[in-house]
């Protein structure tokens, strides 16, 4: 799919169909009543006649059969101005419609509506992470692809001449960041099989080439030279060779403090000794999403080219029982000297996970923010609208909440109040590795708390958020948004 800035008159503009907002029911644009002009008032008389339903995200096509061959109506909800949901739910619909016509290439005027707080780039950015989601499929593993209706292959948005230079800009920022959600996504999708620890290597390798980053793969060896005596715990069951990728981008002077994102890349997790019971096993794969949206947010970020330096960091292993594997009672000792007894060996994530902060203290981050599949219990707790963001930094953490605002990818702060770490109490070592069960997103995360007291660190716990269940099943991309917004954010101040 492509996309491009076009400045022409809208009732003068040559396409195969052009998107029209319709707000409250019946409201029109400026263009869109120009348009309602040029057509002698078709449009008006569908609103009037009340064909046009004023439910957010309905459409209604017109065919004209001129320069401009049909008009698609979308309504934007029933509400005078029109809120953000408003907005995203008509987007989608309009690209799922156009993604059904005969038509090559349309313009869209979606974006002169008014949403409260929203600006320009919010609204073309909207329209392009919409129709790249509506656009996306996954078929790597069919032997026969479905075959797709020709659809729209070409999107145009019709701003003034003033706005032209700002919005070309902001459409750039938005395809890479819907190339890198589309990464993570093809990473959470692929079969357990195929993306395999060393998968994901070559992965951060290839995008190394492609992209300029500088990416450094260690394996076993060199994994136990640095004493990851935790990660190692979960990967010992598996057949599969662990991996620790760490790539650089870097867009600011070297002497500038880095970000830094770990992401939990756990390509399968049976649970270990500790075993998972058999219904819904298989979204396990999904337990690498945390890594898949580092690599993502790195590809966004190497396409966008911000004055920041950002690192990425993904700890990737197997959990797998096996005559090799760690069983619970057994006591390790971490990078950082701390020994963890571990308990329940389905509590994986976090021991991988504590390596890799500690391995990180080297870079002296100016931020760090984990990204994670880490608890159940988040997803009792949020469901699956808002990631779970744990912080003690009150500034980190609204940064991060404002970057899921406005990307809409949000987050939701969770608490870390030290009385919580209680729980991870152990007669034999340090700490365990699992609390009791109530609570259980905040114990995980305050686990990760006890690694990460050299630098400012927030934790997003992504179990709720990474993938759908049910019917769409399949990777969000989530939280690539947030990530990418967050870094940007960071590399403007
Ligand atoms: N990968 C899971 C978390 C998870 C579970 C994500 C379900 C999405 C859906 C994680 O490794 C895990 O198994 N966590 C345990 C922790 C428990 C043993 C303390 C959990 O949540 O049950
Ligand atoms: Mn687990
Ligand atoms: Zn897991």
């Amino acid at each position: 799919m492509e996309f491009s800035i076009k400045t022409s008159a809208a009732d003068q503009v040559k396409t195969g169909c052009i998107v029209i907002a319709v707000s409250g029911g019946k409201q029109l644009t400026a263009n869109g009543k120009r348009i309602d002009r040029a057509l002698g008032g078709r449009i008006s008389r569908i609103l009037k006649a009340g064909d046009m339903p004023s439910k957010a995200g309905a459409t209604h096509l017109l065919s004209i059969g001129k320069s401009i061959s049909r008009v698609l109506l979308v309504s934007l909800g029933d509400a005078a101005s029109p809120n953000e949901r408003g907005f995203i739910t008509a987007a989608r619909a309009a690209s799922t419609h156009l993604s059904q016509l005969a038509v090559a290439n349309c313009a869209s005027l979606l974006h002169e509506v008014e949403v409260a707080g929203r600006s320009l780039a919010w609204k073309l950015s909207a329209q392009v992470i919409a129709a790249r989601d509506v656009a996306y499929r996954f078929e790597t593993h069919k032997s026969k692809k479905e075959t797709v209706a020709a659809g729209v292959s070409k999107m145009t948005f019709l701003v003034s001449a003033d706005d032209a230079p700002a919005a070309t800009a902001e459409v750039a920022r938005a395809v890479a960041l819907a190339n890198g959600m589309d990464l993570t996504k093809d990473l959470g999708n692929l079969a357990p099989n195929v993306c395999t620890p060393t998968y994901l290597a070559n992965c951060a390798k290839e995008l190394g080439r492609s992209h300029k980053l500088k990416v450094e793969v260690f394996e076993q060896k060199q994994i136990e030279a640095l004493k990851m005596g935790a990660f190692l715990a979960v990967s010992q069951g598996s057949a599969q060779a662990p991996r620790f990728i760490v790539m650089h981008y870097q867009g600011a002077g070297t002497s500038d403090a880095p970000v830094v994102l770990v992401g939990k890349g756990i390509t399968f997790d049976t649970g270990g000794i500790s075993l998972k019971p058999a219904p819904d096993m298989d979204e396990m794969k999904y337990d690498m999403c945390g890594a898949a949206s580092v690599l993502g947010t790195m590809r966004a970020i190497a396409e966008i080219k911000p004055k920041i330096n950002l690192i990425g960091v993904i700890p990737t292993c197997e959990n797998m029982p096996s005559g090799n594997a760690t069983r619970p009672g057994d006591v390790v000792t971490s990078m950082s000297g701390q020994t963890i007894e571990i308990l329940n060996t389905d509590a994986e994530g976090r021991l991988i996970l504590c390596d890799a902060l500690t391995y990180v203290e080297r870079f002296k981050p100016a931020a760090v923010v984990d990204i994670a599949t880490l608890t159940g219990a988040c997803v009792i707790a949020l469901g699956n609208h808002h990631s779970g963001m744990f912080s003690k930094q009150d500034d980190l953490a609204l940064q991060l909440w404002q970057a899921g605002q406005n990307s809409n990818d949000t987050c939701w702060r969770m608490p870390l109040d030290e009385e919580y770490q209680e729980g991870l109490k152990s007669p034999f070592a340090d700490m365990a590795n699992v609390g009791s069960r109530a609570g259980g997103a905040i114990t995980a995360a305050c686990f990760l708390a006890r690694y990460t007291k050299a630098y400012h660190w927030a934790h997003l716990d992504i179990a709720g958020t990474a993938w759908k269940s049910g019917a769409a099943k399949g990777a969000s991309g989530r939280p690539v948004p947030l990530l990418t917004r967050f870094v940007l954010d960071r590399a403007a101040v």
